[in-house]
């Protein structure tokens, strides 16, 4: 034990020695993701001389306070976590906290949503104490994960996972456009999004937070977010700062609790889990945030290989490392690789974390302080991290302005082009996984039977991030968390009034309690058996067409119990215009268009991602057949079928790594209305030296077809992107046979360098 620690230490030290000065590449840095040129230190920022002129009188007290990040618990009326209400600011420990220790940054509402006015007086509260230059201005950061989910005003726009079923980048922009919007209206210039985890792991409580399980649709998706919320200056008064989170490896934990350990073999973390964070940092983010859990056995807080080797010296990320929440003092009392907080705060700091989320108190802010005094942490690393905090304060505009912009720049608010993208986005949320008999869309003047969940509670439709971190607690908005479904149809059907008429549409809705990290910990991620029986029941009892919704915050296995329905459709948490939207969808105002972004299992224990390997579909007869989700990946039809006519392969040999694989995709809606239909190319390798995927999505794209329109869609595809990461961790592509799958049609070709 004496031992481990001492080497882990050790570690710390040696490591950031190698990293910084004398090895320009170790360890991780061997393999090869298309290296940047190492950036080296002072990165440089285009405010580079005044960040300079800012830091060369600063003590090393102001600058571990600007590597400190604190709730605002810490600086409000009441104790932490029982805040007094209606909230206020204290003002004795604002001016410890902005005065005397002159702290960085603060985050999060102290435990639910405020209204617009509230969150300005805040931050002009925050930044009036401070007072004027030379005064470093406060980055306010906050999770506004779905819309802006703190600010009373702000629309609750689907879930991250829920506007991954539209596999359409520019939706995920405009919502990312609209959160960034309200957010820097309330004065918050800084998000905690997006997550960037690819959710290879079903049971983990943060799958609706993910944009599925594929590496492509999440880089494509985040990056977009990304844009959508930086834009080309994020200094802009309708901008925020990005976060890419939570790097790395937090998405795969081993038994699918949440911060628990992951066990990912390089090869894993280059092929899967790096690209969106390598996309992200091309996009320009300014921010990032470390995974709290362990990843091969060292905590991703204390590892320098991660957080400088991979990230800062391969990937040449120049922004700001914040730590996850508490994550430097769990370095003590959950992960057990410090003895103390001076100790974790010296291997967190060595790693790579540039500000910690403290978040309550000022143990880090000492300790540091301490380590910079005693040269155990060196000033030059100090100075590294001010300097990066202070460009995201300069790029934000934070430096010339830091009192929220006059609320006549915010005239969108609540008005109805944002009510229509929050109506456009729920509607591209709902997939339609079943419709037998095409019992959808219902006939006119039918009558429904409801059962079920969340009939009458707007929340488990929202998600957590929702008003509260959970998301469940119903007292702090009751006026923009949308209306029950129970009310939407009651005004758009008839709802039958006796339990003896049988023959009507009978729509059961399963719905998870909202839930996020710790407390959405499952340990099984099947539907519990009292509701399915409580369903089936329903079922024995109904002659009518029965549909199936259901909504939830990751794939929950439904022992069979979707084949007694005729149609099944499903939303993970479709946001506060979620209800509306599968009313009119009932009704058939639109075609539904959305595609499963992730595998939906069957079983328990059979949780295979849709690009598994061939050795995971052999059935124990050695028959190829042994993957059977309950639903696949790319799943999801509207009321009528658009038909693949034909898919065309241009060259059927290509050459070098410069060719381009050429594809022709003939369309035809079939149907009376127009119709969203997201074409998927999948590749495969027929042989390869790293055992291939059964496939993997290459490209993808969402077209919009008038009603009966044919249409042909091309797709352009480098053979570069077909590439993987081969025996020496390096991205290759191999001579030989591939395989081109749209639809049903398999498309051989041959690649040749
Ligand atoms: C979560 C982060 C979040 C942070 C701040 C943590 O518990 O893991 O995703 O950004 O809290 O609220």
């Amino acid at each position: 034990m004496l031992f481990s620690i001492s080497a882990i230490r050790l570690r710390g030290v040696v490591l950031y020695t190698l990293l910084m000065g004398v090895l320009p590449m170790v360890g991780w840095a061997q393999g090869n993701v298309q290296p940047r040129p190492v950036p080296g230190y002072p990165l440089a920022s285009p405010y580079d001389q005044r960040i300079r002129a800012l830091m060369a009188p600063m003590s090393l007290e102001q600058k571990v306070g600007q590597m400190t990040q604190l709730n605002l618990d810490a600086v409000s009326v009441g104790a932490v976590y029982q805040l007094q209400e209606p909230h206020r600011l204290d003002s004795a420990k604002l001016h410890e906290a902005l005065r005397v220790r002159q702290v960085g940054s603060i985050l999060n509402c102290g435990g639910h949503a405020y209204d617009l006015q509230h969150w300005r007086e805040i931050i002009s509260e925050v930044h009036a104490v401070q007072g004027p230059a030379p005064s470093i201005p406060v980055l306010y950061g906050i999770d506004a994960i779905h819309g802006a989910n703190y600010v009373l005003e702000g629309l609750l726009f689907p879930q991250p996972l829920a506007q991954a079923a539209s596999f359409d980048a520019e939706l995920v922009r405009r919502v990312a456009e609209a959160t960034a919007y309200t957010t820097r209206a309330s004065g918050v210039p800084w998000n905690f999004s997006p997550v960037l985890d690819v959710a290879r792991q079903p049971l983990w409580s943060r799958v609706f937070e993910t944009y599925g399980e594929d590496p492509l649709v999440v880089t494509r998706l985040g990056s977009a977010c990304i844009q959508g919320y930086q834009g080309s200056n994020p200094a802009g008064m309708h901008r925020v700062a990005a976060t890419l989170k939570h790097f790395l490896g937090y998405s795969m934990p081993w038994t699918g609790k949440d911060r628990t350990p992951a066990y990912i073999p390089e090869r894993l973390l280059r092929e899967i889990f790096l690209p969106p964070f390598k996309a992200g940092i091309e996009a320009g983010a300014l921010t990032l945030m470390v995974n709290s859990g362990e990843l091969n056995g060292i905590p991703v807080h204390a590892d320098a290989q991660i957080l400088t080797g991979l990230l800062r010296k391969e990937l040449g990320f120049q922004g700001l490392v914040v730590s996850d929440w508490e994550d430097i003092l769990k370095l003590v009392t959950v992960h057990r690789v410090a003895e103390d907080y001076r100790d974790a705060t010296r291997m967190a700091v060595m790693a790579g974390v540039d500000m910690a989320m403290v978040p309550n108190d000022y143990r880090f802010t000492d300790a540091l302080l301490d380590l910079a005094r005693s040269g155990e942490v060196p000033v030059s690393r100090l100075d590294e991290a001010v300097y990066r905090i202070l460009h995201v304060k300069f790029s934000l505009g934070l430096m010339d302005r830091a009192e929220p912009y006059s609320m006549s720049e915010y005239p969108l608010i609540l008005s109805d082009s944002l009510r229509l993208l929050q109506r456009e986005a729920a509607r591209r949320s709902w997939v339609l996984l079943r419709n037998r008999g095409a019992v959808l869309p219902l006939k006119a003047g039918s009558s429904l039977h409801l059962q079920g969940q969340a009939l009458d509670d707007p929340y488990a439709w929202n998600g957590s991030w929702s008003r509260t971190w959970q998301g469940v607690d119903t007292l702090w908005d009751r006026k923009n968390a949308g209306p029950s479904l129970r009310d939407v149809l009651g005004n758009r059907f008839s709802l039958a009034s006796t339990s003896s008429d049988t023959k009507g549409p009978l729509v059961v809705v399963l719905a998870e309690k909202p839930s996020t990290e710790k407390p959405g910990d499952l340990g099984d991620l099947s539907i519990p058996s009292e509701d399915i029986e409580t369903a089936r029941r329903w079922c024995r009892t109904h002659s009518g067409p029965k549909i199936l919704v259901l909504v939830q915050n990751r794939p929950r296995i439904l022992n069979g119990l979707d084949t007694l329905f005729d149609a099944v459709l499903l939303a993970n948490q479709p946001g506060a215009a979620g209800v509306q939207a599968l009313a009119d969808l009932l009704a058939g105002d639109y075609s539904p268009s959305g595609k499963l972004p992730y595998t939906y299992p069957a079983q328990p224990h059979s949780l295979l991602t849709y690009d598994h390997k061939w050795t995971e579909r052999l059935d124990p007869s050695f028959g190829m057949e042994a993957f059977r989700p309950a639903f696949a990946f790319g799943e999801g039809q509207g009321f009528w079928p658009v038909r693949y006519e034909k898919v065309r392969l241009i060259d059927t040999l290509l050459r070098g790594m410069d060719a381009v694989l050429r594809l022709e995709v003939s369309l035809h809606n079939t149907g009376p209305q127009s119709q969203r239909e997201t074409v998927l190319v999948m590749v495969g390798d027929s042989v390869a030296s790293v055992t291939p995927s059964f496939r993997r999505l290459r490209d993808f794209r969402s077209v919009e077809l008038g009603p009966g329109e044919r249409r042909q869609v091309q797709f352009l595809i480098p053979v570069r992107d077909l590439r993987f990461v081969g025996k020496d961790m390096e991205y290759v592509l191999e001579k030989g046979w591939l395989n081109a799958t749209v639809q049903s049609f398999n498309l051989p070709f041959r690649w040749e360098p």
